[in-house]
């Protein structure tokens, strides 16, 4: 089936976060909104049709999520990431990131230290501090756009008795990494030999692009089995993140047992009916549009690298393993991080997301969200040269 991700729908007036929040974000609404993760594609077909026949029935009542969701989630895991899993270890979330509060709350005690892998997404930072545990910043080492992971350092810090849990954005978002087997080994074992717990955030892991694979850490290494928790959406993967549905899966009946008590408490087992609708048609219809989209994702990024390379090569760019979310260097322009970020509001009107919101780590920094027809990245990247010229011209 062809699907046209060329096509540009206006979402003004929907309450979509991307459009409404940009005052509040960059103090206007004049900039071309490229930062929030979403997509400006229409959700794939099979589930818009399912939510219009749900709607169409007009009672919208208390929800269950019975074996039609959890055997979606089953069978995708499977077929995307080669997981076998039993449905019983399927816990609804109303969010991804409700997992590390969950986690945090229920396996730590205030104080305690959580380890994040920064720059990272900026919600690791502001949850474990709002939830009063010590955030311990294991800071990815960077060369030529590439980065990679401390591993002497996060044995130093796994060391500390303090430290419970490390949260693992897998797929990273933002710098674009799958982490290899070898990386998730080495991580394995610190977290095994100094008793830490493995929130394993992998909202974007089917998002995997130009032919690298996830890999599910929870199933590389069952003997993570008591210690992990993986955390999944469809919400980045079909651009559903407004309906709230997301997943826990967690092998080890304890851990288990514990979460639950933790959602019930939060009463966060209820959700969304037309979530577990869109979730179960998604896993079941989609993987069509998915790969297409996966496709379009790819041809946008290559857009950009060749853009860069053509008109400010001196842009650090390397082409993501996986997510829509570009990390661009713009430290070799030389201007103070403030005065690049307000330019990009000011001068360029493009809206991207603040590199310093990752962690300090992101001091030079912007992130830009490829999830929009190519006209529009087009312009973005021509708002971003006008950003340059606008710098260049002023050093003469
Ligand atoms: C790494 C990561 N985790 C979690 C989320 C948000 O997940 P949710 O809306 O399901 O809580 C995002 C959204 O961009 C993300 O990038």
């Amino acid at each position: 089936m062809k699907y046209d991700f060329d096509e540009i729908i206006a979402r003004e007036g929907t309450d979509a976060f991307k459009l409404e929040l940009r005052e509040f974000f960059f103090g206007t609404s004049d900039v071309l909104p490229l930062w929030v993760a979403d997509m400006d594609f229409k959700a794939p077909p099979a589930v818009i049709k399912a939510i219009r026949d749900r709607a169409a029935h007009e009672i919208y009542g208390y929800t269950i999520r019975d074996d039609k969701f959890t055997g979606a989630i089953q069978n995708w895991v499977s077929k995307q990431h080669d997981w076998n899993i039993e449905q019983s270890w399927i816990k609804f979330i109303p969010g991804v990131l409700a997992s590390l509060v969950i986690a945090i709350n229920e396996f730590t005690e205030e104080g305690d230290q959580v380890i994040i892998q920064t720059p990272v997404y900026p919600p690791f930072h502001s949850i474990v501090k709002e939830n009063k545990r010590e955030l311990v910043k294991n800071i990815l080492t960077e060369k030529d756009g590439y980065y990679a992971i401390d591993f002497d350092l996060l044995e130093k810090q796994a060391a500390n008795p303090k430290a419970k849990i490390l949260i693992l954005s897998n797929p990273h978002n933002p710098v674009g990494r799958a982490w290899n087997k070898e990386e998730l080994k080495k991580m394995c074992e610190i977290c095994i030999k100094y008793d830490l717990l493995v929130v394993s955030d992998e909202i974007h892991s089917d998002l995997c692009l130009f032919g690298h694979k996830h890999l599910v850490m929870a199933d590389l290494f069952p003997e993570l089995k008591d210690r992990i928790i993986t955390a999944m959406a469809p919400s980045k993967t079909f651009n559903i993140a407004g309906l709230s549905t997301a997943y826990a899966i967690i092998e080890d009946v304890n851990l288990r047992k514990r979460f639950e008590k933790r959602l019930s408490a939060y009463q966060m087992y209820m959700g969304n009916l037309f979530g577990g609708v869109a979730l179960t048609a998604a896993y079941n219809e989609g993987s069509d549009w998915l790969d297409k989209m996966k496709t379009y994702l790819e041809d946008n990024a290559v857009f950009v690298k060749d853009f860069i390379e053509e008109n400010m090569p001196e842009v650090g760019y390397v082409l993501p393993e996986a997510t829509y979310l570009l990390w661009l260097d713009f430290r070799k322009w030389g201007v103070p991080h403030d005065e690049l970020k307000k330019a990009m509001i000011k001068i360029g009107k493009v809206g991207l997301n603040d590199g310093l919101s990752f962690g300090e780590e992101g001091e030079g920094f912007q992130r830009l969200n490829i999830g929009s027809p190519k006209v529009i990245i087009k312009e973005g990247m021509e708002r971003i040269l006008k950003v340059r010229k606008h710098f260049l011209d002023k050093q003469g």
